[in-house]
């Protein structure tokens, strides 16, 4: 590479690093092609449709396909030439911004990285198939790059946008042959043949394709030196420089591959294109690329145990869960406008497991969602709004649960508590006012809402609900004194108020022994949420609730919700109770927790830092303290841990006001032996940090 273009390649890359474009041109060339491609013709004589096209895939591990360009480059003719076989007659179709694994070859090595990600779409096509201009342009330059595996015939056409911007289109793999009749400066008008594609024996013995790139920016290149590839540590700026040139070509087939990109790289996009309020986990991010049962895997291919995500309930990617999704978004995706068996099989089997009192359901996106309808269900039936909440509970992103999650109005950026919202001491038998070895701590507990009943009645108002996790998560993983829910649910409703069950971490059998963490308080709330493990990852909620408050929910105004209760999610809602059921789940989350607790008490005998171990189910927390007397938080030792046992590959995190419960609630199918690690290694991790 020629010493100008490397220098404009390390300042292109800077600008693209800070967030600027490569060059200040990109913009408007994209604008252009955006608003103007329904006016391209084609490039190729040859119908590129999905009918009529096939994806080479060209990304597979060398390992897989022997080095097929090894041994000077016969194994890679061969292998294009097979792979063209393979889908003949349909037009075999060379991705853009492809990972070539295939060019893994110390021959394609240079600059100590491999250039291997692919600037165009390649077009598999007999030879002598006429290569046409898609628009207006002048011949910038053509040339012959007769090297093995080059580009033999080269043309490189240049355009301009309405505004006079200059772009280029650069077509390889051309008969030399026929660029004799092409002259530098010469106007080419649409649909003029610019050149053929060439036989194999006068194309450095590539099967018959051409090599379609578009050029935001020349780089300074002769048309014998540009690159139809690059490096992946820098394709920030190859994409900006060679973007997807499916823009003119329009073929109806998913032709660009993902670009995977160092961490560094995504770190920067996230930093440039997404809102600073997403936060990351660790101190140095991981990158994920892969899930399966209770493991993500990294972009290395390194294993970690999750013991964290109650989301992937049934397991990461459960077969049966993508096989459901895969199938019915194949069939139809469509709202719940027209009659469908899932939708109705959906409900059906939602109601069975829920308290026979609960039968009308309503299907939307989110726990949030979930939870925002619910306050509109409880103030359609009893024409309140104000809610009585547990201290430090979260209930949502929306506007109307930042209200009620003390979490958040009383945590950082928050602000504060609003008029409707009253605030129940938060019942925590470690560290709250009331401890364990108390008697009745529940009802006493409870009395904290009593009061702020009475309080809001004092002041001429009356509860609309009160809304609780049935096990307290964001406020630190504490189940519920016994006999809680049911004082607080009577003081609540003897006022006329309903009881709002946040199922949306804890539902679903985690606990083990029920399917809702509320009936291990004895109560049927009036309303509950559900979420998360619901979909097993798929952006899927509910709401529960007894007939008479639908019934005057439904006072004239429809409930449209564009995605709630879709085929999709219901088939995907349907596979997630088939796979808890057909695998024995909620008998393994009983199994499993029992495994936890048990040796996380062991450890907590011999690690004072670890003062309490509590949970129901595979819902459970260890709260960090400095001092077993004083009960002083230690989030730092927690951090510590936290980051030490991302080290071992086993994923973790924390919860709590002070930041200080390590937060176990691993996927519902882990099994004995995944625990049994997590114990051993959480043993010597704890061990190794002196703690
Ligand atoms: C208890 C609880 N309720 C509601 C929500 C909101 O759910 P989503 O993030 O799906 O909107 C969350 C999310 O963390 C939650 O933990």
């Amino acid at each position: 590479m020629n010493e100008a273009t490397a220098t404009l390649i390390e300042q292109m890359l800077a600008r693209v690093r800070t967030g600027l474009p490569a060059h200040d041109n990109v913009p408007q060339i994209r604008r252009w092609l955006d608003f103007n491609n329904h006016r391209f013709g084609p490039v190729v004589d040859a119908p590129l449709d999905c009918d009529h096209v096939a994806i080479l895939d060209a990304s597979l591990e060398p390992e897989k396909l022997g080095h097929p360009s090894r041994d000077g480059g016969e194994n890679l003719t061969l292998w294009w030439r097979a792979m063209q076989a393979r889908v003949a007659p349909r037009i075999g179709i060379g991705r853009y911004a492809e990972d070539r694994g295939i060019y893994d070859h110390p021959e394609e090595v240079r600059d100590d990285k491999a250039r291997k990600i692919h600037h165009a779409i390649d077009i598999f096509l007999a030879p002598g198939t006429n290569v046409l201009c898609p628009f207006p342009g002048t011949v910038e330059d053509f040339g012959n790059d007769a090297e093995r595996h080059g580009f033999d015939g080269i043309v490189i056409l240049r355009h301009e946008t309405d505004d006079g911007v200059p772009f280029w289109t650069f077509y390889g793999h051309l008969a030399p042959s026929g660029l004799a009749i092409l002259q530098r400066g010469q106007r080419v008008a649409p649909g003029a043949v610019i050149g053929r594609l060439a036989a194999e024996t006068e194309n450095g013995d590539w099967p018959p394709h051409l090599h379609f790139q578009l050029m935001t920016h020349l780089m300074g290149w002769k048309a014998i030196e540009v690159n139809g590839l690059s490096r992946s540590d820098q394709w920030e700026l190859w994409r900006e420089i060679c973007p997807n040139p499916n823009i003119v070509l329009g073929i109806g087939a998913d032709c660009a591959a993902p670009v995977a990109r160092s961490k560094a790289q995504l770190l920067r996009e996230r930093q440039r294109h997404l809102a600073p309020s997403f936060s990351l986990a660790y101190d140095a991010p991981l990158k994920i690329v892969r899930g399966s049962g209770c493991h993500l895997y990294d972009e290395t291919g390194a294993a970690y145990l999750d013991m964290v995500n109650n989301v992937a309930h049934v397991g990461h990617a459960h077969p049966r869960v993508v096989a459901a999704a895969s199938r019915q978004m194949h069939d139809l995706n469509t709202n719940s406008r027209y009659l469908h068996d899932n939708l109705a099989t959906y409900i059906r089997r939602l109601a069975e497991i829920l308290p026979p009192e609960l039968s009308v359901i309503y299907l939307v996106n989110s726990g949030s969602e979930a939870n925002d309808l619910a306050l509109r269900l409880a103030h359609a039936h009893t024409g309140a709004r104000d809610v009585v909440v547990v201290d430090h509970a979260y209930h949502g992103h929306l506007s109307s649960l930042i209200d009620i999650s003390p979490y958040k109005f009383d945590g950082p950026g928050g602000e504060g508590r609003p008029a409707h919202s009253w605030v129940a001491e938060m019942p925590d038998p470690y560290r709250g006012r009331l401890r364990s070895g108390d008697k009745e701590i529940g009802p006493a507990y409870a009395e904290s809402v009593a009061t702020l009943v009475m309080d809001m009645i004092a002041l001429g108002r009356k509860p609309m609900a009160f809304i609780a996790e049935s096990i307290q998560g964001c406020g630190g993983q504490i189940p519920f004194p016994p006999g809680y829910l049911q004082a607080a649910y009577g003081h609540v409703r003897r006022e006329g108020g309903l009881c709002i069950a946040d199922e949306v971490q804890v539902g679903f059998g985690r606990v083990g022994t029920h399917w809702w963490a509320f009936e291990t308080q004895g109560v049927v709330p009036d309303i509950v949420t559900m979420g998360k493990p619901i979909g097993a990852g798929h952006p899927l909620a509910a709401v529960a609730t007894r007939p008479e408050i639908a019934a005057n929910f439904a006072n004239g105004m429809e409930y449209f919700n564009t995605f709630g209760g879709n085929p999709v999610s219901a088939a995907i809602g349907l596979a997630v109770l088939d796979v808890i059921r057909d695998e024995r789940l909620l008998a393994n989350a009983r199994d499993r927790a029992a495994q936890l607790m048990d040796g996380l008490r062991r450890l907590a005998q011999q690690h004072r830092v670890m003062g309490d171990v509590r949970g129901l189910g595979l819902f459970i927390g260890v709260e960090f303290v400095k001092d077993r007397g004083t009960l002083q938080p230690d989030a730092d030792a927690l951090k510590r841990l936290i980051e030490a046992m991302k080290s071992a590959r086993i994923l973790l995190s924390s919860e709590g006001p002070h930041h200080n419960v390590l937060k176990v609630k691993p996927p519902l199918v882990i099994s004995a032996a995944e625990c049994d690690h997590f114990l051993g290694t959480l043993g010597r991790t704890l061990r190794d940090l002196s703690l």
